[in-house]
């Protein structure tokens, strides 16, 4: 089934052709407040992130009201740093977008507040845009061609997925986690062995100094064809381990990183591959935080050599949450003659795809 990503025509006129070469972008939707702007070719000529990492480190996790305070303060310095960064004005700009889910509802309302704001003020359109679609077409960013058929990983800390991408808007789930997502489960495990929020990078730093076969993880392959994840099995069984080891030697440390990080790694190469070959689809991509992951990276360039596939991974920059991503799928929108009300809702379950 073929679901088109949520969008609608609005009454504003597309002004294109009227001399605005830009499009600004507002991301807010987790603890990451961005802003980018994209030449309406699509190249990415100015982005900013500020990150709230260190202030939710101290809780363990993200703390909803706290990254919505934070986004207020800096959403307005951030577009105003991206104009300069770009030498450009707000009068340049030929339309305003802002992710609008999902993600957390109070996140979610400061950067589709301030793009609406903009955009009313400047008398141009305004683009709600799907976070997940700016994780999904990231990896066709700079020069990397046009957005094209694909069979797409998209590996988050809230989502995993794997999509096919039949053309802009025309997105086919093909599969998802049952439970944790990938980024979830290198969190929660990174939090079990006492590495910082987020843990992600933690174990993906450790992981280099360990054997990756020490530990036995249980690899979840479901039924062994399915297309779906589950990596909540890997988090009990790491449980388990735990009261056998002494995590305050490095070495212990660094090989139950490398177990776990593999366990996920080989999960989705094996689902991504099957699917690509199901699919009958040469071209592959993966976006998404995870797929910052050294590890991850190195098997499934390894890998789609051996199977003859395509691979475009985002670029490691653009692999968290940034606002490049969200300017660039909502410059495909605006060029596919897409814009939204200034009514548009957010929602934090926006699906991408049915
Ligand atoms: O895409 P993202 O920035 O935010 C969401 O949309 O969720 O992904 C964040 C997730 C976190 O779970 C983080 O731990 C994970 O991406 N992550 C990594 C790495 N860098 C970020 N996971 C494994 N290895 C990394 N190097
Ligand atoms: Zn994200």
């Amino acid at each position: 089934m073929v679901v088109p990503v949520i969008h609608s025509m609005s009454s504003i006129q597309h002004p294109a052709s009227s001399g605005q070469s830009c499009l600004l972008a507002l991301e807010s939707s987790c603890d990451e407040t961005a802003a980018a702007i994209c030449t309406l070719e699509g190249e990415l000529i100015a982005s900013r992130i500020a990150s709230q990492i260190d202030i939710h480190r101290q809780y363990g996790g993200v703390v909803p009201e706290v990254a919505s305070r934070n986004h207020i303060l800096h959403a307005r310095p951030l577009v105003r740093q991206v104009l300069a960064d770009a030498g450009k004005t707000l009068g340049d700009m030929a339309a305003f977008a802002a992710t609008s889910g999902p993600g957390l509802v109070s996140s979610l309302l400061i950067g589709t507040s301030l793009a609406k704001a903009l955009a009313l003020a400047e008398n141009k359109p305004f683009l709600a845009v799907n976070h997940m679609e700016g994780h999904l077409l990231s990896p066709f960013m700079n020069g990397t061609g046009p957005v094209r058929p694909c069979v797409a990983l998209i590996v988050s800390g809230g989502h995993t997925m794997l999509v096919r991408v039949h053309g802009i808007g025309r997105y086919e789930l093909l599969g998802r986690t049952r439970d944790d997502a990938a980024g979830e489960a290198f969190d929660k495990v990174a939090k079990m062995i006492g590495l910082p929020y987020p843990g992600g990078p933690e174990i993906d730093k450790l992981a280099r100094q360990g054997d990756p076969q020490a530990f036995a993880f249980p690899r979840s392959f479901l039924d062994g064809r399915s297309l779906e994840f589950s990596f909540s099995g890997l988090k009990t069984a790491v449980l388990y381990e735990l009261p056998k080891l002494d995590l305050k030697n490095a070495q212990t440390l660094a090989d139950l990183s490398a177990s776990v990080q593999t366990a996920i790694i080989e999960v989705l190469v094996e689902k991504l591959v099957l699917s690509a070959k199901r699919s009958d689809e040469p071209l592959v991509t993966v976006s998404g935080g995870v797929s910052c992951n050294r590890g991850l990276r190195d098997a499934l360039t390894a890998r789609c050599a051996r199977e003859g596939l395509q691979l475009l991974l985002a670029r490691p920059d653009l692999c968290t949450d940034n606002a490049g991503m969200i300017a660039f799928a909502a410059v495909q929108r605006f060029n596919a003659g897409h814009t939204s009300p200034l009514e548009a809702d957010v929602d934090p379950n926006l699906p991408l795809a049915g």
